[in-house]
């Protein structure tokens, strides 16, 4: 009995060494936890996720020799899944906050934004202010949700899994404004009929990927590379593809 099971453990012990047991990353591949519902970040473009985001990162990729594979999922799970390690990285418009940086690593920013307010046409709500005391639609757990839950409280919040959704509900008077970040909200009304955007009073935020805590030679690494996009002008190319101003 013994002898079956030391040998089963043999076996299994070598099938581990073969298949890398519980090992999901394989060699040169990085996975990048991503919520493809943000144009023109990250979005489907037919079955394939597209976008500014995908682009930098593919160009990253490149410079660093490894091959990028983006995964899709809620943006609710996208920085616990770079904090926990299930992804290598995270990247999503993920805006760079003090709250997050306790949770994951930044590279250097790539890019920046500010939140902007989306109104139905001849809505009531021309300023920030007039924010007050109306529902106001999010996406959740982003930096515009947290940001008008601090100044509206959380009862004047509605909270959507995406953008799209909270849009949806600003169509059928739901809610009576939309808060996303910028050119998010511009591919959102160039979407929708009906809708517009008031001048935003909200501070710059950010971009930046997250990494998993003390990932420090894959952070060097994307860093590196970043700086020679930024510097060469990769990434503004990038950018000016996807935003015709
Ligand atoms: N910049 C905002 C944040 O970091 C929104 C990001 C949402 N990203 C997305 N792919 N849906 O909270």
């Amino acid at each position: 009995m013994k002898k079956i099971i030391s040998l089963i453990m043999v076996v299994a012990i070598m099938l581990c060494m073969f298949v890398g047991c519980g090992k999901t990353e394989q060699d040169n591949v990085i996975t990048m936890a991503t919520s493809a519902d943000f144009e023109p970040y990250e979005y489907y473009e037919n079955d394939k996720i597209v976008g500014i985001d995908i682009d930098i990162m593919n160009a990253v990729c490149e410079k660093i020799g490894m091959q990028l594979q983006p995964e899709d999922m809620s943006f609710d799970s996208v920085i616990g899944a770079a904090q926990t390690g299930k992804a290598d990285i995270a990247m999503s418009g993920i805006t760079i906050t003090e709250d997050r940086k306790n949770m994951v690593d930044f590279t250097i920013p790539y890019t920046s934004t500010t939140q902007s307010i989306i109104v139905a046409h001849g809505s009531a709500i021309t300023v920030k202010a007039d924010l007050k005391d109306k529902k106001i639609g999010v996406q959740i757990n982003t930096t515009g949700d947290t940001q008008v839950t601090e100044e509206f409280g959380d009862a004047a919040v509605d909270r959507y899994q995406n953008g799209a959704l909270a849009v949806e509900s600003l169509k059928n008077g739901k809610v009576d404004c939309v808060v996303i970040d910028g050119e998010v909200a511009k591919a959102l009304v160039d979407a929708n009929e009906g809708l517009e955007i008031i001048a935003d009073a909200y501070s710059i935020e950010e971009y930046a990927i997250a990494l998993q805590k003390g990932n420090t030679e894959l952070l060097n690494k994307i860093n590196g590379a970043l700086e020679e996009l930024l510097a060469d002008g990769t990434i503004d190319e990038i950018i000016a593809k996807y935003i015709t101003e």
